[in-house]
């Protein structure tokens, strides 16, 4: 690939979706797009790049930017963030707010659904009571439709099931359909999917209680990192949570979030 095509692609990917591409990252540009590129009945990401410039339709962009996007999740990831919301922060948010008040919850880059759908299942199974009298409101937003779709179907295959599942969650909210297993309908009810850019304007109201945004702001530079920061803090409630992958520290965060407890990941909004 030419320097100048590299740079072009690097530069619109970025600027459509925030995602950084290393300057040693031909192989990634090249695996990804080649396929959107045959799809198209492009000769190749010379071809597909002369699109981009002079022709860019939303559906192809959108199809160069799923392509770029990186998926990768599973069922209850990580563990603790299911368990604190569980043993600490919906029981700690449903004593102060009144009953009948839905605790909000966002779950931002949500991808095919296990998040959000871990999210409602660690609720419903560990305090059923605080979802009966308070109600619980998650909505899950990714930037990729296709991984949207597959999300609202709630249809796992049995290698998805069987990453970070617990057995007994499969019994109970899952019933066999073809190869594959399907989400009981209360669960999926639970959660509203949304298409959502990070880095467009939102739409999203205030007062969320809990927002979970793992493993995706890795993809973004530094200045994109502590702008969402800054962003989620506005909405998040006055007591409310943010809960990130273990291993991020975004910029940012300490001027407006602090630790919960030893919890990776896990942090409330400072007064
Ligand atoms: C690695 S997955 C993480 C999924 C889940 N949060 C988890 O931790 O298992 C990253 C997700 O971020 C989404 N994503 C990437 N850029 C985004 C953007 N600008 N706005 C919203 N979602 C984005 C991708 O489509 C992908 O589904």
């Amino acid at each position: 690939m030419r320097p100048d095509e590299r740079e072009f692609l690097a530069r619109f990917i970025r600027e459509h979706s925030g995602i950084v591409i290393g300057a040693d990252k031909d192989y990634l540009l090249e695996s990804r797009l080649l396929p959107v590129a045959r799809k198209a009945g492009l000769a190749g990401l010379s071809v597909l790049i002369q699109r981009l410039r002079h022709q860019p339709t939303a559906t192809f962009i959108q199809e160069v930017i799923e392509a770029m996007t990186t998926n990768e999740t599973l069922f209850f990831r990580d563990g603790h963030p299911f368990a604190a919301l569980g043993e600490e922060l919906l029981p700690k948010l449903a004593a102060i707010r009144p009953g009948g008040t839905p605790l909000q919850i966002w779950c931002a880059a949500s991808s095919t659904g296990q998040e959000p759908y871990s999210i409602a299942l660690a609720a419903r199974d560990q305090v059923p009571r605080i979802v009966q009298s308070h109600g619980l409101r998650i909505v899950a937003t990714d930037i990729d439709r296709t991984v949207l779709a597959k999300a609202k179907a709630a249809l796992y295959s049995d290698l998805e099931v069987n990453r970070g599942l617990p057995p007994a969650l499969l019994t109970r909210w899952f019933r066999r359909e073809g190869s594959e297993w399907r989400l009981h309908e209360e669960i999926r009810g639970m959660v509203e999917f949304r298409h959502l850019n990070l880095l467009g304007p939102w739409g999203m109201a205030g007062g969320i209680d809990v927002v979970f945004i793992r493993n995706v702001l890795i993809y973004f530079d530094n200045p994109t990192k502590q702008a969402i920061i800054a962003k989620i803090a506005g909405l998040v409630a006055a007591d409310g949570y943010l809960v990130l992958g273990g291993s991020e520290s975004p910029p940012g965060l300490g001027d407006r979030f602090e630790r919960v407890g030893t919890r990776p990941g896990v942090y409330r909004k400072k007064a």
